[in-house]
């Protein structure tokens, strides 16, 4: 055991570390499996002391630190480099729910808790936690607020940025900030939380934060719908705000492209719907009013019938289907849940987790399409997401057959198109799964020289030494 290894066994113990290569190994890959890090340690600290103890120890040896959560996250911000003297802090020992306030609508909660039981613990408290993704059972908050995350019902309650009042953030040097103030108004200096959201752990480490709770939803309806063109999508979410009396929580659009590889490689999951279709979308309407109160009788999904039949008389939509249980809505989010992991076994792909005006999604989706397959003739798009945030996963599926090698030499040309695209409409390159690593070159070219320059300062002046993730989200020369 080296002297530095020995120096942090001596704040985590036996438990907070890992130093066998088959015990570091899951860390030192992402779930994409595009990298394979080192790391002199991974720590496992279990409070924000020890978390506190180990970066002052790190910035005194200068060893940089990545922080990790889940590992889930699609940019490889929490994957170490292949060279260079870095550990892993991985922050799931931290997992306490440290109290529900039922009166104040809040959750104090500690960085590495599941996002799942963050969720299980509103519900039992007859709340919402309303952030929801599909690496829910594994992600954990620390990362969420990291990553500044999306998922399903953005649309509604916002990312999750707009999900969290206070944070405790231990800062590069080993001081902890105590920003854990359960306020929905502060306007005292600058707001440094908002400067640790979406951070990718470049600027400190995420401890603990007090999140925002909801009424608990009591009315759902869950629809499945073809439809001809993402314009009809497009139109559908639009009137549905109105119809649902502004429910409307969920709206994804999928192609069929990824209906289809959902039912090869998903076991138990069914096309609802007869026929084949280009295009689905996946509406949810939820609210805290239950059915049967007064005049609310009708529900949610009396409601959403109704809408539905009209919508199929204008053409928006070509057939549909309405969950009439709860397993019959799960079904039906386990086809939208599932693209990622059916993706995943099919084999290489590209993501391009972009954003685009709601309005432009229909002039986008077709020029887009025709560049993908023009930058590569052959190549399979997979486009599907959160159509109501004008986020669509514009991935792009390899050749059936391809080897990862064959597929990523086309990768550049392939990104370059999108990129160049969604620019071209004034959208984002990086709606809701950070830059990474992955994105550290596109950030520097679609970002303006006085963003950059704004970024770097910031990034000099919290972290001096460069050792808070680095090479992740901005390059330091
Ligand atoms: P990690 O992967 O461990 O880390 C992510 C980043 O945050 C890294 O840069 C890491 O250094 C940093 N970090 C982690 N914890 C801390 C901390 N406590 N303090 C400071 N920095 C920290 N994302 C979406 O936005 N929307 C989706 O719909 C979505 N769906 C997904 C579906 C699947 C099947 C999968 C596998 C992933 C999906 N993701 C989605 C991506 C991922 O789940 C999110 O980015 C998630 O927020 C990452 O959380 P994590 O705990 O796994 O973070
Ligand atoms: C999702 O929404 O399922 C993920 O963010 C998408 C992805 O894997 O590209
Ligand atoms: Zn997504």
């Amino acid at each position: 055991m080296t002297d530095f290894v020995a120096r942090l066994h001596a704040i985590v113990g036996d438990k907070g570390l890992i130093t066998d290569d088959q015990g570091k190994h899951p860390f030192l890959t992402d779930w994409r499996e595009n990298y394979l890090g080192t790391a002199l340690a991974i720590v496992r600290p279990a409070t924000t002391e020890e978390v506190a103890a180990v970066v002052k120890l790190c910035a005194a040896e200068k060893v940089a630190i990545v922080p990790q959560g889940g590992n889930t996250g699609m940019s490889g911000g929490g994957t170490p480099h292949e060279e260079g003297r870095e550990i892993v802090l991985s922050l799931t020992r931290m997992n306490r729910i440290l109290e529900i306030d039922k009166v104040g609508y809040t959750m104090t909660v500690e960085a590495g808790v599941v996002l799942k039981t963050i969720q299980e613990a509103a519900a039992d408290a007859d709340r919402l936690f309303p952030l929801s993704l599909g690496a829910e059972g594994s992600c954990t908050i620390g990362g969420n607020l990291s990553t500044n995350a999306g998922g399903v019902q953005v649309l509604h309650y916002g990312n999750a940025r707009n999900l969290v009042l206070g944070l405790e953030v231990v800062l590069p040097d080993g001081e902890i900030w105590n920003g854990l103030r359960a306020l929905k108004k502060d306007n005292t200096g600058y707001d440094l939380r908002d400067l640790y959201l979406g951070a990718e752990g470049t600027l400190g480490i995420i401890t603990k934060a007090i999140l925002k709770l909801w009424p608990k939803p009591k009315d759902h309806a869950t629809s499945w719908s073809a439809v001809p063109s993402p314009q009809a999508a497009v139109e559908l979410l639009s009137s549905a705000y109105a119809a649902s009396e502004d429910n409307v929580t969920s709206c994804e659009l999928m192609g069929r492209q990824g209906i289809d590889l959902v039912l090869q490689h998903i076991a138990g999951t069914s096309d609802p719907l007869a026929d084949k279709h280009d295009w689905y979308v996946l509406m949810e309407w939820s609210s805290a009013r239950p059915a049967s109160v007064g005049d609310n009788a009708a529900g949610l999904r009396d409601k959403m019938e109704a809408y539905l039949g009209e919508a199929m008389e204008k053409g928006l939509v070509l057939d549909a289907v309405i969950a009439q249980t709860e397993a019959q809505s799960k079904a039906l989010w386990a086809l939208r849940e599932n693209h990622t992991e059916a993706s995943k076994k099919e084999g290489p792909s590209i993501k391009h987790d972009i954003s685009v005006a709601v309005s432009k999604i229909p002039p986008f989706v077709p020029e887009g399409l025709a560049a993908m397959t023009k930058a590569l003739p052959g190549c399979r798009p997979l486009v599907f997401g959160h159509v109501g945030d004008g986020n669509l996963h514009f991935n792009c599926q390899a050749p059936a057959g391809w080897s990862k090698p064959q597929f990523m030499q086309h990768g550049d040309a392939i990104s370059g198109a999108i990129y160049d695209l969604v620019t071209a409409y004034g959208g984002s390159i990086s709606a809701e799964h950070g830059i990474g690593r992955i994105k550290v070159h596109e950030l520097e070219h679609y970002r303006t020289k006085i963003e950059l320059d704004v970024m770097r300062s910031l990034k000099r002046a919290l972290d001096p030494q460069n050792l808070m993730n680095p090479g992740k989200v901005i390059q330091i020369q």
